[in-house]
């Protein structure tokens, strides 16, 4: 069913503060004084590492990322390394570790090095990794049991069409060819996932549906389906890809993959897993608070955002002069620290309430009045019990306003991406 005139209206304010909210208030200022970082003592944090290489790059993804130089990523892993070792020393420890790219697997002796290297400094119990369909040949996923539980695969869609469109056909295979590779690593893991986009230019209600089902068909653990993100960043290149940038069947598609998707239960606004207990896909959404390790991270500290150097050079120089590698921060408000930690939790499903006021010292209802008011009125949640939950209208607000999120941190990577580098993923 369309969204009738108060959904819209609310859908429509749900953007416009996000976006105004990350104007005014994500403002992320150079660090004129070292980033002193120290562990809380009994408080959980997660842990990230992000490998910023990739051997092509593709139209949409803003990633941070550089084309793929042996000699670089091998000295990149061993400061990786090195700055875990701070972060040891800064008192931090983990039970989960999110490895994002870039290609994770891009260099596989390197990063079951530092995976185990990690392993050996702190208590970590689950490991998430992100990869492709290019790094999932069984006999190399295999080295990597005891190491990673959940391998995120990214698909993006089966679609022939669209594999060309974005330029991941010739990289990664046909659809076929993938459903094939992804059909090989059956129970290698523990827990496998793909990622789907929908909502790509031109793209029809037919390709969206058959995505849905064949990703089911496969039997994965767990499926993310992403809104397609079109920040300023990537318009330029998505509309050169497809001829047009136009996108504007969310909310249909949306509706139509949580109807379709009738083996699988959703675990947050985009994720949807088949089995009981799964391992998070967000690490932003589940953890509010994460250190992030190697180039181009983010790190969400006591209401403060921290971003480590994005060049490259940068970085490395900077572990090996044994200083911080953040650059830059931005310390949030109280306010913005509920309205943060609100839409993520929203998101993930449910919002109680004496928790959430004893973990963030606050009184949500009366600090967020406004708010919660308008989304009661337009039937986006429901407050019972001492938890709100979104109802099915308001999951598609909650990623709404994730997407917009995600679509705001790319303006701060391009803020702070080294010139050529931007220019490289700009103009593809
Ligand atoms: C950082 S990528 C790494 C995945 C891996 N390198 C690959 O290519 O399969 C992680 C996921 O982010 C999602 N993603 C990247 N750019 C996106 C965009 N512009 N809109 C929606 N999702 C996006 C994709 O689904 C992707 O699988
Ligand atoms: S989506 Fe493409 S460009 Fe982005 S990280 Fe994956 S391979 Fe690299």
């Amino acid at each position: 069913m369309p969204l009738n005139f108060v959904q819209s209206s609310t859908v429509f304010w749900a953007e416009k503060i996000m976006r105004k909210s990350l104007a005014n208030n994500l403002v992320i200022t150079p660090v004129k004084e070292e980033v002193k970082r120290k562990a809380k003592p009994g408080h959980t944090y997660m842990l990230y590492i992000h490998v910023p290489f990739c051997h092509t790059f593709c139209s949409y993804c803003s990633f941070h990322k550089f084309y793929y130089n042996e000699e670089k990523a091998l000295q990149y892993f061993s400061f990786v390394r090195h700055e875990l070792r701070k972060v040891k020393e800064q008192g931090y420890d983990f039970e989960t570790l999110y490895v994002g790219g870039g290609t994770t697997l891009i260099n596989e002796p390197e990063l079951i090095k530092t995976l185990e290297y990690a392993k050996s400094l702190f208590s970590i119990k689950e490991v998430s990794c992100e990869s492709d369909p290019n790094h999932i040949a069984p006999g190399s996923l295999r080295r990597f049991r005891g190491l990673i539980d959940r391998l995120s695969i990214g698909v993006q869609s089966f679609d022939d069409g669209i594999l060309k469109r974005i330029g991941r056909h010739e990289k990664f295979g046909s659809g076929e060819e993938i459903q094939e590779k992804l059909l090989r690593i059956g129970g290698v893991l523990p827990t496998t996932s793909i990622d789907l986009i929908f909502n790509f230019p031109g793209q029809t209600e037919e390709i969206v549906l058959r995505d849905v089902i064949t990703a089911q068909a496969l039997d994965i653990d767990q499926i993310t389906t992403y809104p397609l993100m079109q920040s300023n960043l990537m318009k330029k290149s998505i509309s050169k890809a497809f001829d047009s940038q136009k996108s504007d069947n969310e909310y249909r598609f949306f509706e139509l993959i949580r109807g379709a998707m009738n083996q699988y239960r959703p675990i947050n606004g985009w994720a949807f897993s088949r089995q009981e207990e799964q391992l998070s896909d967000e690490y932003v959404g589940s953890h509010s608070e994460y250190v992030g390790v190697g180039s181009g991270s983010f790190s969400f500290l006591d209401g403060t955002l921290h971003v480590n150097a994005f060049d490259l050079d940068q970085y490395m120089q900077k572990i090996a002069n044994e200083e911080s590698a953040v650059i830059a921060s931005c310390a949030f408000t109280p306010k913005q620290r509920v309205q943060y930690q609100f839409m993520t939790s929203l998101f993930d499903g449910v919002v109680h309430i004496d928790t959430f006021n004893q973990t963030l010292h606050t009184n949500l209802e009366r600090t967020m009045n406004k708010e919660i008011a308008m989304l009661k009125l337009a039937g986006a949640i429901d407050v019972s019990n001492g938890m709100i939950v979104p109802t099915e209208f308001g999951a598609y607000v909650s990623l709404v306003l994730m997407r917009e999120f995600y679509t705001g941190m790319d303006q701060v990577r391009a803020m702070f991406r080294p010139q050529a580098a931007l220019e490289k993923i700009v103009n593809l």
